[in-house]
């Protein structure tokens, strides 16, 4: 049974989706985006001071098997990796644990009242699970960056379409507030990608 809403410890899903939600393919990324890259990077590892507690970050199997070998772990960040068949070697890092289900993952993130954040980073099967867990999400927020150009018409792995369901857009102050830094607002340009980062809170 999945933990109840008063327990469930704040966790928030974080991708970059095309306007007709593509998200993946062949198991990688569609695009190569340096500089979005950092932006996730920043926004999971946190603004820290010594003493603090690393954020965490939780995602399925076939997620983690795209991170490049060199880059996994995500570095300063506890990785939580989902899969019913097992068999992901994880001995390498004490804060690296595999996890049976999305929530026993949960289950086992540090409480709200710590000073870490924990983030659900894919991949579509994980969205999935947490945007259509029924009586509410499995997450309470969500950071999006829209694709809004090229199209990237061969994707094969898709974001579940969560937006007119409970979901509502926040400022960007309240974007910069959230991450710990200023976010500005409306669409950049990247290697000829457009896009914009936004936020979005369950408030059903
Ligand atoms: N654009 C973005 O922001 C973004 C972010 C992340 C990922 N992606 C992309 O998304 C694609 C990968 O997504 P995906 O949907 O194929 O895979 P995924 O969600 O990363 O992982 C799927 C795996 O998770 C495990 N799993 C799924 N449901 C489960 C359940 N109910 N209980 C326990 N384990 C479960 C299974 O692992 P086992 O098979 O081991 O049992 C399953 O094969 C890639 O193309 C990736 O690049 C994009």
């Amino acid at each position: 049974m999945p933990p109840s809403p008063s327990s469930t410890p704040s966790l928030t899903l974080i991708v970059a989706a095309t306007a007709s939600n593509g998200i993946g393919l062949n198991g990688g990324l569609p695009w190569r985006l340096p500089e979005e890259m950092k932006y996730f990077a920043k926004v999971t590892q946190g603004v820290k001071v010594e003493g603090d507690e690393p954020n965490s970050v939780i995602m399925g199997r076939k997620t983690w098997d795209g991170i490049p070998a060199r880059f996994r772990p995500l570095k300063g960040r506890r990785n939580l990796v989902v899969s019913r068949v097992g068999g992901v070697d994880v001995s390498s890092s004490p804060l690296t644990t595999l996890h049976s289900s999305l929530p026993s993952a949960i289950a086992s993130l540090p409480s709200s009242t710590t000073n870490s954040k924990s983030f659900l980073i894919g991949g579509s099967q994980l969205y999935t699970l947490a945007l259509t867990a029924s009586p509410r999400p499995l997450v309470d927020r969500i950071l999006l960056t829209r694709i809004s150009s090229p199209s990237f018409p061969d994707c094969d792995a898709f974001l579940h379409e969560f937006r007119g369901q409970g979901w509502k857009r926040s400022s960007q102050k309240d974007l910069s507030e959230f991450v710990g830094f200023e976010v500005e607002e409306g669409e950049r340009e990247e290697k000829g990608v457009r896009y914009a980062f936004e936020m979005w809170v369950w408030e059903a």
